[in-house]
């Protein structure tokens, strides 16, 4: 354990970020302009993380009208899919560029009633859900602060929870330590990985079961999405 993990440090300097820089950053490559070869295949990659990710959640039989939170939800890509595909979605991010962002787009796709915006961590959302899914936000949190936060998620559902966090391997370590010599505009937010065992001692000690695992490695993004439920 890292004892110099500050957990309310942590989460202003990610929302700082998300609502400066990085809003900048990540709505780019969640849209449609060009990109650089190196974030084209971390939006390419995402795209199939998201994919696969919304198959999962169909393959669970959650019907439609389900309410789903989606913790962490960025520029609201996977909410609006979600909700025009007949799902209750409340869209929660601790940046509000990010939240604004996606109640913009939800209006534009003629879905916004059927959403909820909020600013809010997901380490203080409150609330009951059919299912959560969180994409791409644990991977910005080192061990401590991974687990204080999936827990809370943990207890916003009695359903599936779809996720995707960074697993700990020496090839990723190895990337991920080179990535600091990229050039600095194609330097990738800090990324934060969480070892297998510790992995299986959270989702153990909530009395979780693994339903599906798949890495997903595409060019620069690398991620590990998650299926879990009550055993
Ligand atoms: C890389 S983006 C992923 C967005 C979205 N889930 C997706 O996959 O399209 C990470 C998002 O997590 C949000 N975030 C980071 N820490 C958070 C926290 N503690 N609570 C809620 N949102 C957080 C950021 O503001 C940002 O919008």
């Amino acid at each position: 354990m890292n004892s110099s993990f500050n957990a309310e440090e942590h989460k202003k300097m990610l929302q700082s970020y998300f609502n400066g820089q990085g809003f900048q950053r990540w709505a780019s490559i969640y849209g449609n302009e060009k990109l650089s070869t190196v974030r084209s295949t971390v939006r390419q990659g995402h795209a199939v993380m998201m994919d696969k990710a919304f198959e999962w959640l169909q393959k669970t039989g959650l019907k439609k009208g389900s309410t789903v939170l989606d913790a962490g939800c960025g520029t609201g890509l996977f909410s609006i899919r979600l909700a025009k595909n007949g799902y209750r979605v409340k869209s929660v991010d601790i940046a509000s560029q990010m939240v604004d962002k996606t109640k913009k787009d939800a209006q534009k796709a003629g879905v916004a009633d059927k959403m909820e915006f909020e600013v809010n961590s997901i380490e203080s959302v409150k609330g009951t859900y059919d299912a959560v899914v969180c994409f791409d936000v644990l991977i910005h949190y080192p061990a401590e602060g991974f687990a204080h936060a999936f827990r809370n998620l943990s207890r916003l559902t009695t359903g599936p929870m779809i996720f995707t966090y960074a697993p700990y391997n020496n090839i990723l370590a190895f990337q991920h330590w080179i990535g600091g010599f990229f050039p600095k505009k194609e330097r990738r937010t800090t990324i934060q990985m969480i070892k297998d065992e510790e992995m299986q001692r959270v989702i153990g000690e909530l009395g979780l079961k693994v339903i599906a695992r798949q890495k997903i490695s595409f060019g620069f993004y690398h991620t590990m999405l998650m299926h879990v439920d009550r055993g």
